[in-house]
C-alpha cells in the first residue's frame, strides 16, 4: 500500500505537525506501507502528479490549509482516501465561532461568547471578565490570551488579529480542564489536563514541552462526569459532521456545568499529545493507533 504522509504546511502549527509526523513515520509498519512524505507548503504539485500512484493519505497537518477542509477537498478531487473529517466537517470545526453555534443547536453548553470581525465595533454586551481572546481559526492556543481587565484587551486583540480576521471573545470559565477523543465513532477515556504552576493556562509551551503539564488518564473525576463528557464529545463529533476521529476540549466548571470549548479534527500526534495517550489507556499503543487511522481511511 502506498501511503502519502502529509505534514508541515503553512499554518503556525507547522512545527507541531512536523514533530507529530516524525513520530508517526517511525510508527508506521514499513513492511505494509510504502511511505512518501509531502509537505503541502512546497510539494503540492508533486502530490497532484503522483496521485494515481497513491492508495491513501495520512494527514498530520493542523490549522489552516490542513485541518480546515482545503486539503481534504483536494484529496477528494484526486480520489485519494484519507483519515478523519471530510470537507464540511473540517471547515465547520475549524471555525470556533461557528462550531459554538452548532454546539448550542446540539444542546451542548459552551461558554458565552462574542464574535469580533476586524474593523467591527467592539461589543462586549454582558460578557464578564476574564475574557478569553481567540483567533477563530487557530490551534494549539496560538494567539490566545486570557484577559483579566478591560485595559489589557487592546493588546490581546492586536495579537489575535495578526493571525485571523475573526476572533472569538469568550467568557473564562474557572474549573478543571478535560479532553475526550472519539476514535472510530467511540469515545476514548477522558483525560484531565493540569498545566504546571509556571503556566497561566494550557498554552503552547505547556502543550508541547515534555513534562510542562500533567495529563492524567483516566481522569480522576466522578463516573457521572466522565460519562457526560464522553457523551458530549460524541454529540459534538456528530453535530459537526465528523468521522473517524476528533478530540473535544472541555471545562468542568466550578459551577458543576460541563462546557465544551472546541473540537479538533486532526488531534496532535506528538509524544506529549493527548489522543495517543487516551488511545494507549484504551489498549491501543501508538503503532496500533496509526494502523487504526490508516485502516479507517482505506475502508
Ligand atoms: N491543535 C492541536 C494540534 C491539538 O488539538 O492537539
Ligand atoms: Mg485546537
Amino acid at each position: 500500500t502506498r501511503l502519502a504522509l502529509l505534514a508541515g504546511g503553512i499554518s503556525p502549527e507547522r512545527e507541531v505537525s512536523l514533530r507529530g509526523a516524525d513520530s508517526v513515520y517511525q510508527a508506521i509498519d514499513k513492511d505494509r506501507y510504502e511511505v512518501r512524505r509531502y509537505d503541502p507548503a512546497t510539494d503540492l504539485p508533486h502530490l497532484v502528479a503522483e496521485a494515481r500512484e497513491l492508495d491513501c493519505a495520512l494527514i498530520i497537518l493542523h490549522g489552516r490549509g490542513g485541518e480546515d477542509g482545503t486539503i481534504q477537498g483536494m484529496l477528494e478531487l484526486l480520489g485519494i482516501p484519507y483519515q478523519g473529517a471530510g470537507v464540511l466537517g473540517s471547515a465547520l470545526a475549524m471555525d470556533k465561532a461557528l462550531a459554538k453555534e452548532i454546539y448550542s443547536l446540539a444542546g451542548l453548553t459552551t461558554p458565552k461568547a462574542r464574535k469580533l470581525r476586524r474593523g467591527a465595533p467592539l461589543n462586549l454586551d454582558n460578557l464578564a471578565f476574564p475574557v478569553v481572546v481567540k483567533p477563530a481559526t487557530q490551534g494549539s492556543s496560538i494567539g490566545l490570551e486570557i484577559v483579566k481587565k478591560r485595559e489589557e484587551l487592546p493588546q490581546a486583540l492586536k495579537t489575535a488579529f495578526s493571525l485571523d480576521d475573526t476572533l472569538v471573545l469568550e467568557e473564562f470559565i474557572p474549573g478543571r480542564e478535560l479532553t475526550c477523543a472519539i476514535l472510530d465513532e467511540t469515545p476514548l477515556p477522558v483525560i484531565e489536563i493540569i498545566p504546571g504552576e509556571d503556566y497561566p493556562f494550557f498554552n503552547y509551551e505547556a502543550k508541547y514541552l515534555p513534562g510542562a503539564t500533567k495529563e492524567i488518564c483516566p481522569a480522576p473525576i466522578p463516573e457521572e462526569i466522565k460519562l457526560k463528557v464522553q457523551e458530549a464529545a460524541l454529540r459534538a463529533h456528530r453535530a459537526l459532521r465528523l468521522r473517524h476521529v476528533s478530540r473535544s476540549d472541555f471545562i468542568w466548571g466550578e459551577d458543576g456545568e460541563i462546557y465544551i470549548l472546541e473540537t479538533n479534527t486532526i488531534p496532535g500526534m506528538t509524544e506529549t499529545s493527548l489522543l495517543p495517550l487516551a488511545a494507549k489507556v484504551a489498549g491501543l499503543d501508538f503503532p496500533a493507533l496509526i494502523e487504526k487511522l490508516i485502516s479507517m481511511a482505506l475502508r
